[in-house]
């Protein structure tokens, strides 16, 4: 399947697969002064979250990734990131409920995989958590918008677009 293709940051090796406006959105829903564990199903090569993380050295940013680009990781990796090496699946073995402040859901693309990992954030996400997830309306990923939009009218939440295909999602 064609993805779009990952853009180039500097002092960054990889790339982020996401738009300068959606890592600011991103950057911009983590409130000043406060330090929040912050998690990213779908890493890649960090470098999203690294560019946050550099700029956020009171937060801890945790990264799963089944498959992650090892090498980009650890050149990309900020000393408040760290690499979960597993299935998002895995997670719920790892880590309490309620444990996480905001949680960027981009991993698995496909209808169940985006679903089950929406409900994953729900136990791992705090009450008055942030969860966003990317990808939503992109035309390149036809699966994400759908089970995002299921997943809300299943789970009595609403989803609104913060920028480009970032939604946020208020459970
Ligand atoms: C689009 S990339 C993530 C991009 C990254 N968030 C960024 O901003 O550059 C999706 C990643 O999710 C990972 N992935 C896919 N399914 C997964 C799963 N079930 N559990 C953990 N990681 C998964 C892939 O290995 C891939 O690296």
């Amino acid at each position: 399947m064609q993805t779009r293709p990952p853009r180039k940051i500097e002092g960054m090796i990889g790339g982020s697969k996401l738009r300068k406006d959606e890592l600011e959105a991103w950057k911009k829903l983590i409130p000043l002064n406060r330090k929040w564990r912050i998690l990213e199903i779908g890493t890649y090569c960090g470098a999203s979250s690294a560019v946050i993380a550099k700029e956020r050295p009171d937060c801890s940013f945790f990264c799963v990734d089944a498959y992650p680009a090892f090498k980009e990781f650890k050149h990309n990796k900020q000393p408040n990131q760290n690499l979960f090496y597993g299935f998002s699946s895995d997670l719920m073995r790892f880590f309490p409920p309620r444990v996480f402040h905001m949680i960027f859901v981009d991993g698995a693309h496909d209808f169940d995989g985006v679903y089950a990992d929406l409900d994953i954030s729900k136990k791992l996400l705090k009450r008055d958590g942030v969860l966003l997830a990317h990808d939503y309306r992109d035309a390149l990923q036809m699966a994400v918008k759908p089970a995002v939009d299921k997943w809300c009218a299943d789970n009595d939440a609403t989803v609104e677009v913060v920028a480009g295909t970032v939604a946020r999602i208020r459970i």
